[in-house]
Formats: C-alpha cells, sequence, structure tokens
C-alpha cells in the first residue's frame, strides 16, 4: 500500500463518520421546520436554509481540523484552496426544495478529489440510515455490503431518473423526457440528484441525466456508481470543479441507449 492508498483510507474512515454526523445536524433542523429560516437564492426550487450553512460549517470544521492542508469546496461557502493535493467536495444538504418542504428526498454529499481525480464518495441519507460509499479502485458499499448496479434492466423497464433546474432551458429537459417516453422508458424526479445518482448505483434506478449540475451534487456518487459496476460521463474532464456540466450514471448496458437519448433530444432542441 503506497502513501497515498494511507492517506486515502484514512480520510474515508474519518469522513464516514463525519457524515453521519453531518446528517444528525442535518435531521435536527428537518425535524424543526417551522423554525429554520429559508431564504430564495434564485428561485422557488433553489433555496438555502440555516441548515445548509450550519451543516457545511460543522463539516467544514471537521475536515480543517482533522486536515488543515486539504482544500475544501462546498456549495454554501466556496473554495478554500490547500496545499497537500486533496480537496473536499462537499454538499452539505443535496434536495434543499424536498427538505424545506418536510419531504425526505435528501442527503450529504461529500467527494474526496486528488490530482483531478476523485479517490473517495460517500452519499448518507440519515432518512433512511443509509451510507452509499466507494473508495476508487475498492468497490461500493451500502453500510457495509457490497452493491451493484442492475446489470439486467433495460431502458423499458428499468426507471431513469431525470433532474430539471433552472439553469438550463425547460425545453433541454422535456426533450430528453420525450424522447425517452418515445423510446417506451419512464422518467421519476425526486428532487435529490446525489441520492437519485446513488439508488443507480444500487439498482434501484436504472440510470440518471440531468444536464447540468455542480460537482458537489455529483462526483460523490458518480464514484459510487463507477465502484458499483456503472458508467458514468467523466465529469471532472468535461465540467469543472466551478462550471459543472451534464451528469450521467447508468447501469453499463444503457450507455448507449441514454446516450442516443441524449443526442436525439440535442436534435429537437
Ligand atoms: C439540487 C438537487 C436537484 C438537482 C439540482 C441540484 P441542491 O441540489 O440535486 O435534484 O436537480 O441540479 O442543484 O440545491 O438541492 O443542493
Ligand atoms: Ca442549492
Ligand atoms: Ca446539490
Ligand atoms: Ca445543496
Amino acid at each position: 500500500m503506497n502513501i497515498n492508498d494511507t492517506a486515502i483510507q484514512s480520510r474515508f474512515a474519518n469522513a464516514s463518520k463525519i457524515i453521519r454526523r453531518a446528517g444528525e445536524l442535518a435531521s435536527v433542523y428537518f425535524s424543526q421546520l417551522s423554525t429554520i429560516v429559508v431564504e430564495t437564492k434564485a428561485n422557488g426550487q433553489d433555496v438555502v436554509s440555516l441548515a445548509d450553512r450550519e451543516v457545511e460549517k460543522l463539516i467544514r470544521n471537521l475536515i480543517s481540523d482533522a486536515y488543515p492542508e486539504d482544500g475544501f469546496l462546498g456549495e454554501e461557502f466556496g473554495l478554500d484552496d490547500g496545499s497537500s493535493g486533496f480537496t473536499w467536495v462537499v454538499d452539505p444538504i443535496d434536495g434543499t426544495s424536498c427538505f424545506v418542504h418536510g419531504q425526505r428526498n435528501w442527503c450529504v454529499a461529500m467527494a474526496l478529489v486528488f490530482e483531478g481525480q476523485t479517490a473517495a464518495g460517500l452519499v448518507f441519507d440519515p432518512n433512511a440510515d443509509e451510507l452509499f460509499s466507494a473508495i476508487a479502485g475498492k468497490g461500493a458499499h451500502l453500510n457495509g455490503e457490497a452493491l451493484s448496479v442492475d446489470l439486467s434492466t433495460d431502458l423499458q423497464h428499468g426507471l431513469t431518473s431525470v433532474g430539471a433546474n433552472g439553469r438550463v432551458p425547460p425545453k433541454v429537459i422535456s426533450s430528453f423526457i420525450h424522447e425517452l417516453l418515445e423510446a417506451g422508458g419512464m422518467f421519476v424526479r425526486s428532487g435529490s440528484g446525489a441520492l437519485s445518482l446513488a439508488h443507480v448505483a444500487c439498482g434501484r434506478l436504472a440510470a440518471y441525466y440531468e444536464p447540468h449540475m455542480n460537482a458537489w451534487d455529483c462526483i460523490a456518487a458518480q464514484c459510487i456508481i463507477r465502484e458499483a459496476g456503472g458508467w458514468v460521463n467523466d465529469f471532472l474532464s468535461e465540467g469543472s470543479l466551478s462550471a459543472g456540466g451534464p451528469v450521467i450514471g447508468c447501469a453499463p448496458q444503457l450507455r448507449a441507449p441514454i446516450l442516443s437519448l441524449i443526442d436525439k433530444a440535442r436534435d429537437t432542441t
């Protein structure tokens, strides 16, 4: 085992505890929804609450206490550069619009990036007490049990989750849904892209597509899908840590069908 393997494994073990603490804090706010301050960031779907900020502060503090030289990018407070080569990419609450309406589709997501590659990913769903996690090259787990994408499904029998947001024209999303339905598939939208991607990793969903996400939304769960035997687009090469880009994650046999739907949708947009 080389020095980086050891450094990654110790960070992963620590993050597995930190993400559960973060989930506990978020759950406290979730149980007192009427008292938390909800601010509108851009529109009714793009909101931020006191819970998002406090959960990110908790994770930032615990990471910087343990690894003061690591960088940290969080949705709510942006980027702190580091000098160790490691950067944490964190979404304190993914699915905030669900969270503030009392819907249980939300999670905490943490990724560890080393020299431009995702080295580990964790997604914690406190409502289901489910921790999805992976270290690159070492397989994916759900609460410690190995997990796999659904290798037997197809577009017509599995569910495809589609992410929608106000950052892309509505036609881009409606055209994809149109092509999916035309092909005999069916879509769902949970409101938490990170949790939906984690559900692709364990085979509950066949595929996930969203035309634009940010790194904190997707790279943790994309690492888990890859390690669960699935296919994901190379988000960190195609997009960037700050600009974002399209996100696809699916069982490997759905790579060609999903890419074909995206192409067809693009032709009609
Ligand atoms: C959002 C959720 C949503 C997705 C958006 C994200 P947030 O993250 O993942 O499902 O469609 O693109 O921005 O704002 O709830 O952390
Ligand atoms: Ca947000
Ligand atoms: Ca998010
Ligand atoms: Ca968020």
